[in-house]
């Protein structure tokens, strides 16, 4: 009965963050820019009165439940639940509800800041945002730095000295790493109206498992996949009208987020049995689809048929060949989410730098846009010629999110071994990508990944599913495996 009453609990709390996502999915997409003032209280009281479940009444509900008589996936729930419990209530109701309406307002300037590269625009909030999360750190406690308080947000446990080494581990063996001859056609280089980029988009999306009765996708400023609820998951691109790939390679991603949201398990909702593990797993997902699957032979080739099948006013003769050189060609550039697979962590390098240091109060935010352009160019050797290029390009600061970006290497780093062991299940792997069946894929990520839900941590899913430990190796060995340098 007490458990019963649990459940019923969480999935309380769980309908009113749909509806807080509704509202910030709302917000980056359609809402009048007028009215960001007003969506910022609503966010607030919203987060007050889901902190109070999550705290308050959450407590009453855990203290009739004895954990040492449950078994199973009860016992793994309640274990979880306890555990969220006891940093939740570290946290002050005014506090979650300042932070609330602060990252609210301060996505709206960050935004407004990126369009007229202007980050004066944007730095008086991300200096009380930064105040604010040192204070969350504050109050979450830490061994070393305020800013391990953070990361564990993301990843449970991580700390920054361990991403440190595992970063910098990267950083030693790539640095400075480029594709050897340069290319000579790109031929995702083609004038096509945003309306039908879209439209090819929703097409494709849809061939890769996308669901679009339990799912959309819009536009916005920086692309993110929201989950509203279990049966509504929302994706969103960003559109150059002269590069096919700008936008494609951002849907992919944003889909594999949206696979692993659409394929958790549809009971106990509210609960961990039906939550997403942790952001490491998220974005190995995410970068599952978007490189590994993504960017091999085999799929420049279904991808090749696709172009042709569905814009053939714009693609007759396509080489997958070719496009496979494309997609894979290391070379330094601005922008993270444009990256390639090697280049990509050094963006994730000079992230996870600069943001320990604000966090631990070693740097001042006014100091940010020249730190960055001396750490873009000592690891990646290029010149940024605009903060909207630069500081002012990813969206997570303004959201509050410190900590979020290691999830994205070590994601990616999940997903080579992921990759590695299902290419080493299926002798059929690629012929079956060439014909656009990912269904053994999704089958096998369903019972790997998705329908492990909160249950276990990043590390015991990983294991599980591939049968090794989390190793680096096995992203050196899948870059080895496909670029030359
Ligand atoms: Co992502």
């Amino acid at each position: 009965m007490s458990l019963q009453k649990l459940y019923y609990h969480l999935e309380n709390t769980y309908h009113l963050h749909s509806i807080s996502s509704l509202l910030s999915w709302d917000q980056e997409t359609y809402m009048p820019e007028k009215a960001y003032e007003e969506r910022s209280k609503q966010m607030g009281i919203l987060a007050g009165i889901i902190h109070q479940k999550k705290t308050t009444e959450l407590r009453e509900v855990l203290n009739d439940i004895d954990l040492s008589v449950l078994k199973g996936n009860d016992f793994l729930i309640v274990k979880r639940i306890q555990q969220d419990f006891e940093k939740w209530s570290k946290i002050p109701e005014k506090f979650a509800v300042q932070l609330s309406e602060l990252t609210s307002q301060a996505q709206f300037y960050w935004d407004k800041a990126k369009k007229n590269n202007d980050f004066d625009l944007f730095s008086p909030y991300l200096e009380k945002l930064i105040n604010l999360k040192i204070q969350e750190a504050n109050y979450l406690g830490y061994e070393d730095c305020p800013y391990d308080a953070l990361l564990d947000d993301y990843e449970k446990g991580l700390k920054s000295k361990d991403f440190e080494n595992i970063i910098q581990s990267f950083v030693k063996e790539f640095y400075q790493k480029k594709s050897k001859n340069p290319l000579k056609n790109n031929p995702f280089f083609i004038n096509i109206p945003a309306l039908e980029q879209i439209e090819f988009a929703n097409r494709f999306i849809k061939d890769l498992g996308f669901d679009f009765t339990r799912g959309r996708q819009d536009l916005s400023s920086h692309p993110f996949s929201n989950a509203i609820s279990i049966h509504d998951v929302r994706i969103t691109t960003r559109v150059k009208e002269n590069d096919l790939q700008y936008m494609l390679y951002s849907t992919i991603h944003e889909t594999g987020h949206a696979l692993y949201e659409l394929g958790l398990n549809t009971e106990l909702i509210g609960t961990p049995y039906s939550e997403t593990c942790s952001l490491t797993i998220h974005e190995s997902q995410s970068r599952f689809w978007e490189n590994n699957i993504g960017r091999s032979l085999a799929f420049c080739k279904f991808l090749a048929q696709k172009l042709k099948e569905y814009l053939p006013k714009y693609f007759h003769e396509l080489n997958p060949d070719e496009i496979f050189l494309v997609l894979n060609y290391v070379q330094p550039s601005f922008i993270r989410t444009e990256a390639d697979e090697v280049t990509y962590h050094l963006h994730i390098a000079i992230r996870f730098e600069l943001e320990k240091a604000l966090i631990n109060q070693e740097i001042k935010v006014n100091d940010l846009p020249h730190l960055w352009n001396e750490k873009v160019h000592d690891y990646l050797g290029i010149t940024i010629p605009s903060d909207s290029l630069g500081v002012l390009q990813d969206v997570h600061w303004s959201a509050g999110l410190f900590g979020y970006f290691p999830t994205y290497s070590l994601g990616s780093f999940y997903a080579a071994q992921m990759y590695l062991h299902l290419k080493s299940l299926f002798p059929n792997f690629d012929s079956e990508i060439e014909n656009g069946n990912f269904e053994f894929i999704h089958q096998w990520l369903k019972k790997n990944i998705y329908s492990k839900g909160r249950l276990y941590n990043s590390n015991e899913i990983l294991e599980q599913a591939t049968g090794k430990p989390y190793n680096t190796n096995a992203f050196k060995q899948y870059i080895d495996s496909k670029i030359v340098f």
